[in-house]
């Protein structure tokens, strides 16, 4: 029998690919850092059965189109924005994701870019080696306290719990804002529901974790960054979509907030024009929340196990089915 194809559109770890080789011919993108060129996509797809995708690539109709064999697309996220649902789902595509597996690590990366953010620690390390420390000095790059701060947290998933754990241990005030409410966490971490308007306006830190949707586009912009206090850092651990960066920029840039840090863009890799990028009160991160060894790891593997499901036509782990981040 003909063994299936499988398209794998970045290099992996090799317990991933070797998950996959023993049931199909697999073709790899083989590089870390440059995303599989979309002729090269278009053309290895036609016969494939199996897509293994992450966040970086755009699996949309023209792939879609091009791939009238495919029974699966796997993405190494918990994020699937990348990916045509509604057009894969009525061609009767399943869509595996690795939600779970990657909540701890990626609530690290946020809570350090936090505290990053509030302490000018990328400032601080760029100052010592651009050789500009020549003394000590009473307010020599001072920050923003983080112990027994406010935190506001936007999108109360699996990640946003993570966060608010890691506040409690900071002793920090947490707020929070979600479609739902969550009576366990207001309960056990003494979380408070509030309206996005008022955690805006309150908050010390304000951590957005929502997912991308057109409900969330764009949902921080001019209006909601002048809500926030001029002392109040903003960070980004989401998606790009959901900031307007222009509103963004002019925020930090008059002072209406204090800092940003965000590990996320519209527009990734982020260009090295865009305005965020020449402020000093923003530290900026190539999307590495998950970007733990174990982690990656984990989710590859996962990913590669959702995709062998979807190949043998039996129930994904993880299937995409709706609200996930
Ligand atoms: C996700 O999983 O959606 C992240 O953005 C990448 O790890």
């Amino acid at each position: 029998m003909n063994r299936p194809k499988v398209v794998v559109t970045r290099r992996m770890p090799q317990e991933a690919i070797e998950l996959l080789e023993k049931e199909a011919n697999v073709y790899v993108w083989d590089s870390e850092e440059t995303a599989i060129p979309q002729t090269v996509l278009l053309e290895q797809v036609k016969d494939a059965a199996g897509i293994l995708t992450n966040v970086a690539d755009s699996i949309d109709k023209e792939v879609l189109d091009a791939a009238p064999s495919l029974k699966v697309i796997s993405t190494m996220a918990v994020g699937y924005d990348n990916i045509d649902i509604a057009e894969a789902a009525r061609r009767g595509i399943a869509i595996g994701h690795t939600p779970g597996i990657l909540t701890e690590a990626t609530a690290d990366l946020t809570f350090a870019l936090l505290m990053a953010s509030g302490r000018r620690v990328a400032e601080g390390a760029a100052y010592v080696k651009e050789g500009k420390w020549k003394s000590w000095g009473p307010m020599l790059l001072t920050g923003q306290d983080v112990y027994g701060a406010t935190i506001g947290i936007i999108g109360m998933g699996r990640i946003g719990e993570g966060i608010a754990r890691r506040a409690a241990g900071f002793d920090m005030n947490i707020l929070y804002h979600n479609r739902s409410r969550k009576p366990d966490i207001e309960k056990s971490l003494n979380a408070e529901y509030c309206s996005l308007d008022s955690l805006l306006e309150r908050s010390d830190f304000v951590v957005l974790l929502a997912p991308s949707t057109p409900e969330t586009y764009r949902m921080m912009g001019e209006r909601e960054f002048k809500l926030m206090k001029s002392s109040a850092v903003f960070i980004n651990a989401s998606r790009g979509k959901n900031v307007d960066e222009q509103a963004l920029y002019e925020a930090l840039q008059d002072g209406e907030i204090w800092a940003a840090g965000l590990d996320v863009f519209d527009e990734e890799p982020v260009s090295l024009d865009n305005p965020l990028l020449s402020l000093s009160n923003v530290t900026a991160l190539p999307h590495i929340g998950s970007a733990s060894i174990k982690t990656r790891t984990k989710m590859a593997v996962v990913a590669a196990q959702n995709l062998l499901a979807g190949l043998a036509g039996t129930e994904l782990l993880f299937e995409v089915k709706g609200d996930t981040v």
